[in-house]
């Protein structure tokens, strides 16, 4: 192995994952070149070179410095021709895919279709790569919503409201039920469980004639608008609502300690492999190893295993 290439999406932790990638090849004699814009850049051949300096100082960094883009061009079969041309071109001899669902499958096609070796690195604030425990970002973003969180409770408290807060997650509930637990939250709303808007409001009614006055309800975004909630709490239930969305601040951010570790140990596994000769596979840690798992395990759909958290938050309310 001569030459690999780095594709990233944006999350907490991926920035800790290049250094590591390009630290380790270093150490092997092995070149890395970033790619721009993720498969943006492969299509359009904007690589960067990338050394041990220039991975100085973003460890602590979120976002990635190779900037990223959502890139539905991929999947037209000329643009992926244009982008395996691009990789043979430069000498590349290993590609590592950085990235959540959508990065994983067009990873794959790039593995299967036109054989190119390829280390899948898992990373993603939703959590959603299965077989995965873990993917890189996951932990800063449920900890950003949660620092959020912390503080509208402030509010919620001294002025005895409800509050709807709407968290990522466009097909999985996995930031708003960590953050429903670790919050003290008294309803999770996530696209996994049905929603009975009449049960909350019965709860929220029943429980204000004891004396509970405030209520903080997440929901994540693949499930509803916090708004449509909260309009609809209003009307059932006479009580004032208010909504906070939290966004896009839940992908950025000063990665967690365990981000940077899981980058860092990711990043190096991939590069180890890859010059093992090992390819079409997704890096993972397991009973706190680094090991693999096939990457068409990885790109099949997770199931996330939701109840025994949603009952505890419903115990603990
Ligand atoms: O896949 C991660 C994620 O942050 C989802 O939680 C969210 O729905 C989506 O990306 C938002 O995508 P974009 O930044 O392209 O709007």
């Amino acid at each position: 192995l001569k030459k690999i290439a780095i594709v990233t999406r944006d999350c907490a932790g991926v920035n800790a994952t290049i250094r590591s990638i390009v630290r380790t090849a270093f150490k092997y004699n092995v070149d890395v070149v970033g790619v721009k814009r993720g498969y943006s850049g492969l299509i359009d051949n904007d690589f960067i070179k990338l050394d041990r300096r220039s991975v100085s100082g973003i460890i602590n960094q979120g976002g990635t410095i190779l900037k990223t883009s959502r890139c539905k061009r991929f999947y037209n079969e000329k643009a992926q021709q244009k982008a395996v041309a691009n990789i043979h071109n430069n000498q590349i001899d290993g590609l590592i895919v950085v990235g959540g669902n959508g990065s994983f499958s067009a990873a794959h096609i790039l593995a299967t279709k036109y054989n190119i070796p390829l280390v899948g690195i898992p990373a993603t604030i939703d959590n959603d790569i299965n077989s995965v425990d873990i993917s890189i970002g996951a932990d800063t973003a449920v900890n950003v919503a949660l620092d959020a969180l912390d503080k509208i409770r402030d509010t919620a408290t001294s002025l005895e409201r409800i509050f709807i807060v709407e968290v990522m997650g466009r097909s999985c509930g996995y930031i708003a039920l960590e953050v429903g637990l670790a919050g003290g939250c008294e309803e999770v709303l996530i696209p996994e469980l049905d929603l009975d808007i009449d049960i909350i409001c019965y709860e929220i009614i029943k429980g204000s004639k004891i004396g509970k006055a405030s209520w903080i309800i997440i929901v994540a975004e693949g499930k509803a608008h916090a708004s449509n909630i909260a309009n609809e709490i209003s009307k059932k239930t006479g009580l004032e609502t208010r909504v906070a969305v939290l966004g896009h601040i839940q992908r950025g951010g000063r990665p967690t300690a365990n981000d940077r570790i899981l980058g860092a140990q990711l990043g190096n596994y991939a590069v180890e492999l890859l010059i093992e000769g090992l390819k079409n596979i997704c890096v993972c840690i397991k009973n706190n190893k680094p090991t693999h798992i096939p990457l068409n395990e990885a790109i099949k759909s997770k199931q996330l295993d939701v109840y025994s958290k949603y009952k505890l938050i419903k115990i603990l309310t």
